[in-house]
């Protein structure tokens, strides 16, 4: 389990289900994905989440509200599914319901899980992609001081040609060890 100021990124449970399918049913919370989940997609979506950790010791964790012990969504490290020119490869992600968007949350927790792939998976690299026109994720990945080269820029291959959501931006974050980002900067210090 991983502590934020505000937040809890922890195992899923039984009843995140019903918030998270919520969350996954919401058009704002999908805009930028091919479509929103039904309850059965959702159901399946969270049973590769918990293959994924059984395989790996690490996944999209749930991300809870220290406040009010609320699911919130989630943010995590996964290995992506799918071959592309920078796979193998660990990526960051995130989703959260809408009524908690603006708060810095997402940042907040990406941060203490890029720490954690850093540190306690000792992973050289993290990428983060998203189509282009995900303003609000793109710029979560700039917060978190990752960069984009526009060469690496790449069709999804799981998504269909021709559709507007293809084209998608990279963006990569490189160990503290090894980069000129010290370790301060990228905790937000
Ligand atoms: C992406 C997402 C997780 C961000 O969550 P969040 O907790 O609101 O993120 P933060 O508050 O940490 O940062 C969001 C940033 O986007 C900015 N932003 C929000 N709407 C924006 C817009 N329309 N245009 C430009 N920037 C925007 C915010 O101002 C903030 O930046 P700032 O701190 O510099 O002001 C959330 O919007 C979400 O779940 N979206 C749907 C799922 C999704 O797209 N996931 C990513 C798939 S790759």
């Amino acid at each position: 389990m991983i502590e934020t100021e505000r937040l809890r990124l922890r195992e899923w449970r039984e009843d995140d289900w019903e918030p998270f399918a919520r969350m996954n049913a919401d058009p704002r919370v999908m805009e930028y994905f091919p479509a929103a989940l039904t309850p059965e997609e959702t159901a399946a979506a969270m049973e590769r989440g918990r293959a994924h950790c059984a395989r790996h010791g690490f996944g999209w964790w749930a991300a809870e509200l220290k406040e009010t012990g609320a699911f919130i969504g989630f943010i995590g490290l996964a290995v992506p599914a799918f071959e592309a020119h920078f796979t193998p490869c660990v990526e960051i992600g995130w989703r959260l319901a809408a009524e908690y968007w603006g708060r810095g949350l997402a940042t907040e927790g990406a941060r203490a899980a890029l720490r954690y792939g850093f540190e306690e998976l000792r992973l050289a690299e993290i990428v983060s992609f998203t189509t282009v026109g995900n303003v609000r994720s793109r710029r979560v990945m700039e917060k978190l001081r990752m960069t984009r080269n526009p060469a690496d820029d790449f069709d999804h291959p799981r998504i269909a040609q021709g559709h507007p959501q293809r084209r998608h931006v990279l963006y990569r974050a490189i160990s503290y060890q090894l980069s000129a980002i010290g370790y301060q900067e990228l905790n937000g210090a």
